[in-house]
This record gives C-alpha cells, structure tokens and sequence, in this order.
C-alpha cells in the first residue's frame, strides 16, 4: 500500500539516511527502529507530509504522496492518514470530547452514532466517562490514549506512530499496541517508531535505521 522509493534526507551536507526502500503492506505492523537521532520520526513525517525527503518517492496507492498538491495533502491527512505523535498533538484547551469530535468524518457525525463511537473509543483506552474533563488537566499517559482513541474515531488507513507508549506503564502499553493490532487486523497499515523491545516484538515485521551521519 506504501511503497517507498529510494528516499533520502540530507539537512545541509549531512545525509540523515538514502537509498530507503521499503514496503508497508495493508494489514501490516511494521517497527521502526533506530538510535535516536538516526532519523526515525523524519522518516514518519516524511511519509506523513510533515516535511519533504531530499529525494526519492512515497507511493500511496501507485501515487507520489511527495508530490500532492496543497488540497492532494490535506486529503491525504484527512482521509487515508492517522498520526500518534510523541507529543500527543492534541487540542489542550478544549475537552476530551472535543478532541475526538475532529476525527469524526462528517458523514458519521449525526449524533447518535457519534456519542456511540466517541463513548466506545474511550472506553476501549480506559478512559470511560471522561468526555468532559479538560485535556491540560490529564496526565501525558491519559493524553496519549486520548490520542489513540481520536485514531479508533478516524479509523485511518495508514497511521504513523512516533513513541506511541513512551509515556505508559506496561499495562498501557499492552493495551495501545492491542488497540493498534486491532486496526492492524481490520486492514490499516501500521509503522510504530520504537525504542521498546516489547513493542518490536509485536510487530510483523522490523525496519532498522543505522546511524550513519555523513559530515562533509
Ligand atoms: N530541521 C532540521 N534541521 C537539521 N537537523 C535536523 C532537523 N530535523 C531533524 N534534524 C536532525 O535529524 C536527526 C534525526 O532526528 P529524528 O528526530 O528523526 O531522530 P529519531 O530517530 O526520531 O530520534 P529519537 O529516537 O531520539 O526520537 C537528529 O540528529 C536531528 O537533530
Ligand atoms: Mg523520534
């Protein structure tokens, strides 16, 4: 489904990484791991259209995503990609429900069936009831299941994970990686930046990023 080409990132003279090629298949877990510093959340935003690669292409259904236009982008973002950052990236000021309300696609937001799914989500991530709480008032570990549960609301076909369980104990690490086999299994494609051997070992498959800085 992802098919990545010969990709590179160069910051000045330094060649963060080159010659990537991979594949990421629907229904696919990949791990992506790496020293930090070798690149691994570039690589998830480049794939994500946060930043561009030096060269190279990312081919989402046989389309160069590098190339999309600024609307190609914002489809893209909308329709096909969810993102668990490092940093939650969620809306702080605002509740949790509110929060999980921009996932929604608008064809699935007539009431009803919203509160059912919202309800549902946070619920799953072990935060039932807590639609009303104010997101700044959370802990980091309840705000990166907030963020899970925004990507079990979107359903997205890809989602690009960076660190998604740096800030959990073990209990909910277990559970955001069930919830991300669970999409995994209903025919998302994942890729899980990870410094975690428990998380690798869950994946289906291992991408590794070698730190080779090449000053000039
Ligand atoms: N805009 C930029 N300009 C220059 N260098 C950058 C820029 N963005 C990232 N880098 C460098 O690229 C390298 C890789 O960063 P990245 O965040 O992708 O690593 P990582 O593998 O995700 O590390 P970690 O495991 O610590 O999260 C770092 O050395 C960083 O300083
Ligand atoms: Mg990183």
């Amino acid at each position: 489904m992802i098919e990545i080409q010969n990709l590179s990132k160069n910051f000045g003279s330094r060649t963060l990484w080159s010659g990537i090629d991979t594949t990421v298949n629907r229904g696919e877990m990949v791990a992506l791991v790496g020293p930090s510093g070798s690149g691994k959340s570039t690589l998830l935003n480049c794939i994500g259209l946060l930043e561009k690669p030096s060269a190279g292409a990312v081919l989402y259904e046989g389309k160069d995503v590098t190339r999309f236009t600024r609307n190609g982008v914002r489809r893209f973002r909308r329709d096909v990609l969810g993102y668990l950052f490092q940093n939650y990236a969620l809306i702080e000021n605002t509740t949790v429900a509110a929060n999980l309300e921009i996932a929604l696609k608008p064809q699935r937001s007539r009431r009803g069936e919203f509160d059912t799914t919202v309800s549902e989500a946070l619920e799953r991530v072990g935060l039932a009831g807590r639609e009303g709480d104010q997101v700044h008032q959370l802990s980091g570990g309840e705000q990166q299941r907030v963020a899970l549960a925004r990507l079990i609301v979107k359903r997205p076909a890809l989602v690009l994970a960076d660190e998604p369980t740096g800030a959990l104990d073990h209990v909910n690490t277990t559970m955001v990686i069930d919830v991300l086999r669970e999409m995994r299994a209903a025919g998302c494609a994942v890729v899980i930046a990870t410094h975690s051997g428990h998380v690798r070992d869950r994946c289906d498959t291992v991408f590794a990023l070698n730190e080779k800085s090449s000053a000039a």
